[in-house]
C-alpha cells in the first residue's frame, strides 16, 4: 500500500482484500438485499454501482436486487442500476428521474417511508436483512471501523445487520472530515434509552461506524466524486414565500413565543429552503441553530457568517463551488457541523424535546390543511415523504409552503380535497405561499378554510374556493364540510382538460 493508502486503510488485513469494482460487483448475486451507504449525492458507493451496471449490460451477470440507502442517492445508482434493470425494490426515498419513471411503470417496487424510521425497518427485520452492505468510506481504522465521509444515513444500521461488507474508500475527500460524524444507534424496545440530546450542538457517539475486519470482503479504491449538483436560481415565488415566513418569524419573536435565535431550524432542500435561509442571514435573528436532515449552501453560509452557531444534519448536500469551499475551511467547520446517522437526525424524540422550526414543501394543501407532498394527482409519485413526516407530529412550529399555482397556472396548489394525504389537518400549523401565510393554530376547519382561501390561494383560483366552500357549508352544516362528488372534480378536470380552471 501507498503510504496515502496507509493513512487511510489502518491494518495491514486491509492489503488482502483490495480488488478492482468489477471483482466486487460480481459479489452481488441475484436476489440479494442490498444497503448502500449514502443520503442525497453525498457519501454514497460510485464505482461498485457503476461496475456492476456496466457487467449486467454486457450480460456478464444477471441481478435483480433490493436496494436499500439513507434516501435518493447519486445517478451512478438510481440512474445507471435502473436502467440496467437491477433494481426490483428500492427503499426508502427517491428523487431521480429514471427511478421515478420506472416506479411509476410499475417496473420497480417503491416503498415510501419516513426516513427516520427507515433504519427500524431492517433492525426489527419489517424488510429482509440486507446482505451486502455496500459503503463508502474515508478509510478503515484498526479496528476495522469505518470512517464516514459526507453522509451517516442509514449505513451504520446497514453496516451492523449485513453478512458482507464491500467498502470504496473515496481518495477524494479529504481525511480532515474524519471526527465530524458522532454515531449512535438505539437498542430495539423494550431496552431503549432516552437519545441524550438537549442541544443541537451535543455530541453522543462516535465519529466511527462499527464494522470490525471479519465482516468487511471487499475494500474498491475509487477517486470518484460525488455528482453534487449545480444550486438552482432563487425563483420569484421562492422569494417571496422566503419573505412571508421571516415575516411570520418575525411577529412569532414580538408575541414572545420565542427569542430571537428562534427555535433550532429543520427545512427541507431547494429553492425555498435557500431563500428562507439566506432570508435569515440578511435578518436581525442572531445564534441560529439548526437541528435538520440535509445541508446545502445556505445553511453553510449561516454558519459561515456566524448567524448560525452550530448545524447538525445526516448528510451535507453543497453545490460543487461550495464543496470545494467546505473542504478548503473543514477546520472552520468541524467545530459547527456534525453529521448523524438519520435514526438520529430525524428522531422525532429529539424534535420534540429540541421544540425544532419544521419548514417543508407541499405538492398541494387542501382548504383544511392537509398536505400532499408525494402523489402527484395521488397516483403519480413525485419523490417520496422524506424526513417531512418525522418532523410534522413532532416540532413545535410546524410550516408548510407552496407556490400558489403550479404549471403555469393550470393546477391551483390549494384545492378542494387533496387525492392523497402526507401531512395531516392535525398536524399542520402554518401554510405559506408566495401569496401570503395563513396561521392555522387554534382554528376549526371552517376558519382554516377562510384562512387558507384568504390568504394563500391565487387570485385566478380564489372565487372558485370560495364558491366550493360556501357551497358545501350550505350543504349540511358539518365539522368539515364537503361536495363529495366536486371534491376530487379540480383533478379530474386537470386530466381531462389540462387546467384546473
Ligand atoms: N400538482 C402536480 N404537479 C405539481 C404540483 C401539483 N400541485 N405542484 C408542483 N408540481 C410539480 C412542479 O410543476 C414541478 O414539476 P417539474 O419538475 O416537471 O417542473 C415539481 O412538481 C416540483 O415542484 P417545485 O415547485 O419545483 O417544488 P420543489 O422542487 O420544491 O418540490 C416537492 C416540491 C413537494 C416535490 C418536494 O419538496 C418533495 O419531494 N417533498 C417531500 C419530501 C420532503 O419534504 N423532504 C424534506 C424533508 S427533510
Amino acid at each position: 500500500m501507498t503510504p496515502e493508502l496507509k493513512k487511510r486503510i489502518r491494518s495491514d488485513k486491509g492489503e488482502a482484500l483490495i480488488v478492482s469494482a468489477e471483482e466486487a460487483a460480481m459479489m452481488i448475486k441475484d436476489g440479494m438485499a442490498v444497503g448502500i451507504s449514502g443520503f442525497t449525492n453525498a457519501g454514497y458507493p460510485k464505482a461498485v454501482p457503476h461496475a456492476l451496471a456496466e457487467l449486467v449490460k454486457a450480460g456478464k451477470t444477471k441481478v435483480k436486487v433490493d436496494l436499500y440507502s439513507g434516501a435518493s442517492v447519486g445517478p451512478e445508482v438510481d440512474t445507471e442500476l435502473v436502467e440496467a434493470g437491477i433494481i426490483g425494490k428500492r427503499i426508502p426515498y427517491q428523487t431521480n428521474a429514471s427511478l421515478r419513471k420506472a416506479i411509476n411503470k410499475g417496473e420497480v417496487d417503491y416503498i415510501d417511508m419516513h426516513l427516520g424510521r427507515s433504519p427500524e425497518f431492517v433492525s426489527l427485520g419489517h424488510v429482509r436483512k440486507p446482505d451486502v452492505a455496500l459503503v463508502e468510506a474515508l478509510g478503515i481504522t484498526e479496528d476495522g471501523d469505518l470512517i464516514p465521509t459526507t453522509s451517516v444515513g442509514n449505513t451504520p444500521t446497514f453496516v451492523k445487520y449485513a453478512d458482507q461488507v464491500i467498502v470504496e474508500i473515496a481518495m477524494a475527500k479529504p481525511m480532515e472530515l474524519e471526527g465530524m460524524a458522532d454515531v449512535y444507534m438505539t437498542e430495539q424496545p423494550p431496552n431503549r434509552q432516552p437519545i441524550p440530546i438537549t442541544h443541537p450542538g451535543d455530541r453522543i457517539g462516535s465519529p466511527y461506524i462499527k464494522c470490525g475486519w471479519d465482516k468487511i470482503k471487499a475494500i474498491v479504491i475509487s477517486d470518484m466524486s460525488d455528482l453534487t449538483r449545480p444550486l438552482a436560481a432563487i425563483s420569484e415565488d421562492s422569494k417571496k414565500i422566503g419573505e412571508n415566513i421571516i415575516k411570520f418569524l418575525k411577529n412569532e419573536v414580538e408575541q414572545g413565543r420565542m427569542g430571537k435565535s428562534l427555535l433550532p431550524i429543520q427545512s427541507g432542500v431547494g429553492s425555498v429552503a435557500n431563500a428562507v435561509l439566506y432570508g435569515l442571514r440578511d435578518s436581525d435573528f442572531e445564534g441560529l441553530t439548526c437541528y435538520t436532515e440535509v445541508i446545502q449552501d445556505s445553511m453553510l453560509d449561516l454558519v459561515k457568517c456566524g448567524k448560525a452557531t452550530v448545524a447538525s444534519c445526516t448528510a451535507l448536500a453543497p453545490s460543487p463551488e461550495a464543496q470545494v469551499a467546505f473542504f478548503e475551511d473543514i477546520d472552520f467547520y468541524k467545530d459547527h457541523v456534525i453529521f448523524r446517522p438519520e435514526e438520529i437526525s430525524n428522531s422525532a424524540e429529539v424534535a420534540h424535546r429540541l421544540g425544532l422550526i419544521a419548514m417543508n414543501t407541499a405538492l398541494e394543501v387542501d382548504i383544511y390543511g392537509n398536505v400532499n407532498s408525494t402523489h402527484v394527482q395521488g397516483k403519480k409519485i413525485m419523490n417520496g415523504i422524506g424526513g417531512s413526516g418525522d418532523f410534522s407530529r413532532s416540532a413545535s412550529l410546524v410550516i408548510f409552503t407552496t407556490s400558489s399555482i403550479a404549471k403555469d397556472g393550470a393546477i391551483s396548489s390549494i384545492v378542494p380535497m387533496c387525492p392523497h394525504v402526507d401531512h395531516t389537518e392535525h398536524e399542520v400549523m402554518v401554510i405559506v405561499t408566495e401569496q401570503g401565510y395563513a396561521d392555522l393554530r387554534g382554528l376549526s376547519p371552517k376558519e382554516r378554510a377562510r384562512a387558507i382561501i384568504e390568504n394563500c390561494a391565487h387570485p385566478d383560483y380564489k372565487p372558485m374556493l370560495r364558491d366550493y366552500f360556501e357551497r358545501a357549508c350550505a350543504e349540511a352544516p358539518c365539522q368539515t364540510p364537503h361536495i363529495l362528488d366536486e371534491a376530487l372534480s379540480w383533478h379530474s378536470r386537470y386530466e381531462k382538460t389540462g387546467s384546473m380552471k
